[in-house]
């Protein structure tokens, strides 16, 4: 009923959500990751979608369930997810990177099994391209950038020179340690930080943490 029920004032708009972690290989056995579920990121698919947008989910491993009538292309690495990124932004609205990407990738993947014997213990990482801050270098006129940003300290002052860093519009911010945010929960704590204000949540579902980042970009691109 709630989906009958919600204002359909995202009709028309495109949307590009990524979600998920990123899986880095190491050799066909091992990889690195992270610890994102994918939750927040399907839920802002889902109450986009309810609200009447056109949305591209661009998901990375998560156990969660298709969102229906959402356009669903699975990535594995944050290679993937970049080139996939890369060819959809162009003609988006609202991008939103909810996705967990890893920040470095080993260097050389193995295409064998790294044995025990004989090897050594350290694995060489190279960084992995910020995905966020290319669109933030590449963002076209009236298309509107919202990335998130995971911090366990000083998570405001992070946070903001993250927004600048990377030109976006919007950085959704939680603190791992804050009791019901992060990680696998159902629940987000979570403070919206804009150019000219920090707007601080209660907690709430991940659903209704959608709809108030959905709320929010909807205000500032309606000016
Ligand atoms: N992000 C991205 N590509 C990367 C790394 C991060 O697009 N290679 C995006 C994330 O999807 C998120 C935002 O950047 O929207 C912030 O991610 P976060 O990990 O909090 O910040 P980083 O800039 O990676 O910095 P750090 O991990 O050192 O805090
Ligand atoms: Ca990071």
């Amino acid at each position: 009923l709630k989906t009958i029920a919600r204002k359909k004032d995202l009709k028309g708009k495109k949307i590009l959500i990524t979600a998920g972690s990123t899986q880095e290989k190491i050799d066909p056995v091992r990889y690195i990751t992270n610890h994102s579920t994918g939750k927040m990121g399907y839920a802002l698919a889902k109450i986009a979608m309810q609200r009447g947008a056109k949305v591209t989910l661009v998901s990375g491993k998560t156990s969660l369930s298709d969102v229906n009538f959402v356009d669903k292309i699975d990535v594995t690495s944050a290679k993937d997810m970049f080139e996939e990124v890369k060819k959809l932004e162009p003609s988006q609205d609202i991008i939103i990177k909810a996705a967990a990407v890893a920040d470095f990738r080993p260097k050389n993947p193995k295409d064998e099994k790294i044995k025990k014997k004989n090897s050594s213990n350290v694995i060489e990482l190279e960084k992995t391209d910020d995905i966020l801050q290319y669109l933030g270098q590449n963002k076209k006129a009236n298309q509107f950038l919202c990335g998130f940003s995971m911090e366990t300290e000083n998570m405001i002052e992070n946070s903001k020179a993250k927004l600048e860093r990377k030109n976006a519009d919007l950085i959704v911010a939680n603190n791992l340690k804050t009791k019901g945010a992060g990680f696998g929960t159902d629940t987000n704590v979570v403070t919206f930080i804009t150019k000219d204000a920090t707007k601080e949540l209660e907690i709430m579902s991940k659903e209704e943490v959608a709809n108030e980042i959905l709320n929010e970009i909807l205000s500032k691109i309606d000016k």
